[in-house]
C-alpha cells in the first residue's frame, strides 16, 4: 500500500497566517531550516488510482494539487478519491468537505459521534444536501473490522480514543466513544498494517496493542511539551488538556515509542510552536536518535 502524506501540519499549518513564534518567524524568513506544512490529512491506496483521503483539511485544494496521482484522469469530471475517513469532527479534519462540494455525492465513513457534529455544531452535512450531498456510512469504535465499496485490498479497524470533541461541539465537556478514533490499515493481500492516529492524548492499552502489531506508526506529533503554547504566552492551553500526548518528558510519546519494536515510527499532525520543525534543533537530534522519522507535506509511505 501507499500512503501519501497530504498535510503534515496541525491545526493552523505552518507558518500559521498569525504568528510570530520563533518557528513561523523562522520559516517565513528563512532564518531556520524548516519546510511549511499545510493541515492534517493522509491519503492511501494500493494501485495509484483509487484513493482512500483520511481527513479533509481546509487546505485541500492545494494538497490534491501537489498530488497528481489523485487528480482527474478520465472524462469531463473525475477525482482519485474514492472515500473519506474522518477520524473526529476537528475543524482542521473536516472543513475541506466544503471545497469538495462540487463533485459526486461523498462517502463519508465515520462514527455516529461525529456524524452527530458535523450535523449540528458545524451541519456541513446538512449545507451540503444542497450541493453535492453526503453519504454518511457508520464505523465501528470498538476495534472492529470493516471494508470500503471501490478501495480494493484495504481493511479497517477503527477503536476510541480518549480525546475530546471539538470545542464547538454540542457534546464538548461530555465525552462519548467514537468523538475520536484511532486506525490500523491493513494490506489484506500482504497483511501489512499501519496504525493512524493524529490525535492521542493516552496510550490506552489497545492503543499500545495496535502500535505493537502496525509495521508503521502515524502519531500524534503535536506539542514537544506540555506547556509549548502557554510558556511562550501563545495560549493558556496544555497538550494533554487538549488530548495530545506531548514528546518529551515521562510518559511522553518517545518514551511510548521506545517501547515499540520493529516497526517505523513516525510523527505527523505537528503544531507550528514545536521545536522539531527546526531540522538542526536538539529536539530533532533526540528523535533521530530514537529512530523517530518526522513526516512532510508529499512524504510517501510504501508498505
Ligand atoms: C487539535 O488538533 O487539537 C485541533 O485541531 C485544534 C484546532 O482545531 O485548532
Ligand atoms: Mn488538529
Ligand atoms: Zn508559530
Amino acid at each position: 500500500m501507499k500512503i501519501r502524506v497530504l498535510g503534515s501540519g496541525a491545526g493552523g499549518g505552518f507558518p500559521q497566517w498569525n504568528c510570530n513564534c520563533r518557528n513561523c518567524h523562522g520559516v517565513r524568513h528563512h532564518t531556520i531550516r524548516a519546510t511549511p506544512r499545510t493541515q492534517s490529512s493522509i491519503a492511501v491506496s494500493t494501485d495509484n488510482r483509487n484513493w482512500l483521503l483520511f481527513n479533509t483539511s481546509p487546505d485541500i485544494l492545494a494538497q490534491l494539487h501537489a498530488s497528481p496521482e489523485i487528480q482527474p484522469k478520465e472524462g469531463v469530471r473525475d477525482t482519485g478519491i474514492k472515500a473519506i475517513m474522518l477520524i473526529d469532527s476537528q475543524i482542521d479534519h473536516t472543513t475541506g468537505l466544503l471545497m469538495l462540494r462540487e463533485g459526486k455525492p461523498l462517502d463519508v465513513y465515520c462514527t455516529e459521534m461525529v456524524k452527530q457534529d458535523l450535523s449540528t455544531g458545524f451541519p456541513v452535512f446538512k449545507m451540503l444536501e444542497d450541493y453535492c450531498t453526503v453519504n454518511h456510512h457508520p464505523i465501528p469504535c470498538d476495534g472492529s473490522s470493516f471494508t470500503i465499496p471501490g478501495i480494493e485490498d484495504l481493511r479497517f479497524y477503527t477503536h476510541a480514543l480518549k480525546s475530546k470533541a471539538p470545542p464547538y461541539s454540542p457534546h464538548r465537556n461530555d465525552p462519548h466513544d467514537g468523538d475520536n478514533v484511532g486506525v490500523i490499515i491493513e494490506q489484506i493481500s500482504t497483511g501489512k498494517k499501519v496504525y493512524y492516529s493524529p490525535g492521542l492524548g493516552e496510550i490506552e492499552p489497545h492503543v499500545m496493542n495496535a502500535m505493537q502489531a502496525a509495521d508503521c506508526v502515524m502519531v500524534d506529533g503535536t506539542f514537544w511539551t506540555d506547556d509549548e503554547m502557554s510558556s511562550q504566552n501563545i495560549s493558556p492551553k496544555k497538550a494533554r488538556e487538549i488530548g495530545h500526548l506531548p514528546q518529551s518528558g515521562e510518559g511522553g510519546m518517545i518514551e511510548i515509542l521506545n517501547k515499540v519494536e520493529n516497526t517505523r515510527k513516525i510523527l505527523i499532525h505537528i503544531n507550528n510552536t514545536n521545536p522539531i520543525l527546526d531540522e538542526d534543533s536538539d529536539q530533532r537530534k533526540i528523535l533521530d536518535a530514537a529512530g523517530i522519522e518526522v513526516s512532510y507535506d508529499g512524504m510517501e509511505i510504501i508498505l
